[in-house]
């Protein structure tokens, strides 16, 4: 090294050196993926495995893929520092809860659909006979009401293009528009998911044996994919409110998706428990990693947020358990060892009890038409299946509107308090 080099290196800040080194090398992978081989903007090799159906609908919607999809943030916009990832939204704005504004009997909803499914007692209602892209706003706050009441909400057979996903997103808040993540091309905000896709590029390595292994122990096994019981984006200042997957590829057995109440797995805990955690508050922490800037070579580190285990929702009023085990840390307060005892406990609340959950079987639609799923973040956990193994195709794009600042108010009610449903704890012993 000559001696101009290093003068020139000592008058960098090491951090600064580093960040360079990372966004100028082809080598070094961003993100923190060693694996991830993705393209920077769009990938002229996810275009070999495009599924036709999901061709045609973006074809359909003007979205250019002649270079390439799906797309990448560009490498030197890609934060490389964890402090850099959590400044993104940190700011301060008002956020309007649409639901608020709806009919509690919504009428022009449910009044102009053909059919009104609820697939379980707790969660989840099947919606026939309209189209997501014709909704007025009257409709579109009903439906934030009816998703925040039954936690998940299914449209079959929708044409609806990604930039119609995106302004029904944007209507219910601010969407979130992920740093790193592959996205529709042009769209940031509208993320890809399309696991036979990371599969290839980055690396994700799912088997018939593997997929499941997150949900033993989500911290010594490898999350891969989204099969691991979780919650969108609890790590946002502002996490995520009413997120809408539209899958528009879709096996025609196998991929489906189950959600969990979280009113519901407030109301299966005692009466004396739920005391305990109502005020207490968690670390949440983001599934992606950034470097430490002052400690850079001690491995990936996530963003942590602090937000409150017992949430009330701003619409419903009613309380729910805020918990998941791919992303809740540790209970604030406690030893790690209580605070793993009950969060292993609470997470298991949510993933046993098959009566608070849904299991929704995607059917595929004529090529260019899909089904979407809209859920509540806030009051709910979800987690994908992996038995198509890849067979078959399964593309989706999802757009997430972020909610308001987490919040517990001690005068709100349980779900069943509310609705004067028994919380009967005759033979729970
Ligand atoms: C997700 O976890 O958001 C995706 C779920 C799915 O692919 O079914």
């Amino acid at each position: 090294m000559s001696s101009t080099t290093t003068l020139k290196l000592q008058a960098i800040p090491v951090d600064k050196e580093i960040e360079n080194l990372i966004r100028s090398s082809k080598e070094i992978a961003i993100g923190l993926n060693a694996n991830d081989t993705r393209h920077f903007g769009p990938d002229p090799d996810g275009l070999k495995i495009l599924p036709e159906s999901t061709r045609k609908r973006l074809v359909d919607a003007g979205i250019d893929i002649s270079e390439g999809y799906p797309s990448r943030p560009d490498k030197s916009l890609i934060p490389v520092y964890v402090d850099e990832a959590a400044a993104i939204r940190d700011d301060d704005y008002e956020y309007v809860e649409r639901a608020k504004r709806a009919d509690p009997e919504k009428k022009a909803l449910l009044g102009a659909a053909k059919q009104v499914i609820h697939l379980t007692n707790h969660i989840g209602t099947e919606i026939v006979g309209l189209q997501l892209e014709d909704l007025t706003d009257q409709q579109k706050d009903e439906l934030a009401l009816l998703v925040a009441e039954r936690v998940v909400v299914f449209f079959r057979d929708q044409k609806l293009s990604p930039q119609k996903q995106l302004e029904l997103g944007e209507y219910w808040g601010r969407v979130e528009k992920h740093p790193q993540a592959s996205q529709v091309n042009g769209l940031p905000g509208v993320s890809v998911i399309w696991q036979d896709y990371f599969q290839k590029s980055l690396g994700v390595g799912l088997t018939f044996k593997n997929n499941n292994l997150g949900n033993f122990d989500a911290t010594k096994n490898a999350v891969r994919g989204t099969q691991v019981w979780h919650t969108d984006l609890v790590h946002e200042k502002r996490p995520a409110g009413l997120t809408h997957l539209h899958l528009d590829a879709i096996p025609e057995f196998g991929g489906d998706t189950l959600w969990a109440s979280g009113y519901a797995a407030y109301d299966k805990l005692s009466e004396e428990f739920k005391k305990f955690l109502d005020g207490k508050q968690a670390v949440y922490v983001s599934a992606h990693g950034y470097l430490d800037r002052k400690n850079p070579f001690s491995g990936p580190k996530k963003i942590e947020r602090v937000h409150p285990i017992i949430r009330t929702h701003p619409a419903t009023g009613w309380k729910s358990l805020f918990v998941n085990r791919g992303m809740t840390k540790r209970i604030v307060g406690l030893s790690s060892v209580e605070s793993d005892l009950i969060l292993n406990y609470l997470f298991e609340v949510f993933e046993k009890n098959a009566d608070i959950q849904v299991r929704f079987k995607w059917t595929p639609s004529k090529p260019g038409y899909g089904t979407s799923a809209i859920w509540d973040n806030r009051v709910s956990q979800h987690r994908s299946t992996w038995d198509h193994e890849g067979k078959e195709s399964r593309h989706g794009t999802r757009v997430t509107s972020l909610a308001e600042l987490p919040y517990f108010d001690p005068e709100s009610k349980s779900q069943r308090e509310a609705l004067g449903l028994p919380l009967d704890e005759k033979d729970f012993f």
